[in-house]
């Protein structure tokens, strides 16, 4: 069976293309999705997408994940470094994720180095770019498998 995971873009990655340059790398939401596809494709995983700015959906969308995927990719920018209601939401879901970020966010503002989900996580991949969902990917198929 192919894994089916849910890939949730956070806050601002709807404008991923404006951001910064050097931390972002200058791709497009819309480009870092067929990257990820590409990825899935090679690993036999199913992958599904979703971004929102409102908090409040994305805690939504973690209550129903379990009814549709068997995995999750989080990337809720900002959120990450203090939104508890997306904490909660993870626990809720209870399916195995990985908080992916594509900037070295350990190594950027002190405010960034706090993750208020990444002890729920199997793993964090981060500072690697598109490539980081790659790796995020495998950590699912070991995971699940
Ligand atoms: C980010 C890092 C966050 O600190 C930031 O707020 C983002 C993007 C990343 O992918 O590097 O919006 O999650």
């Amino acid at each position: 069976m192919r894994h089916r995971i849910d890939v949730m873009h956070g806050v601002n990655f709807d404008v991923l293309g404006s951001r910064k340059t050097g931390h972002y790398g200058g791709l497009s939401l819309t480009e870092l999705e067929v990257k990820i596809k590409q990825f899935a494709r090679g690993l036999e995983m199913e992958p599904s997408f979703s971004q929102t700015n409102h908090e409040g959906d994305f805690v939504e969308r973690l209550h129903r994940a379990g009814e549709s995927a068997d995995g999750l990719i989080l990337n809720p920018g900002a959120w990450t470094h203090y939104s508890w209601a997306i904490r909660d939401a993870l626990e809720v879901a209870g399916l195995p994720a990985v908080e992916v970020h594509l900037s070295a966010v350990d190594e950027r503002e002190e405010w960034r180095r706090t993750s208020v989900i990444r002890d729920l996580c199997i793993g964090c991949v981060q500072g690697k770019g598109p490539e980081g969902y790659r790796e995020a990917l495998e950590l699912l198929k070991a995971q699940l498998q």
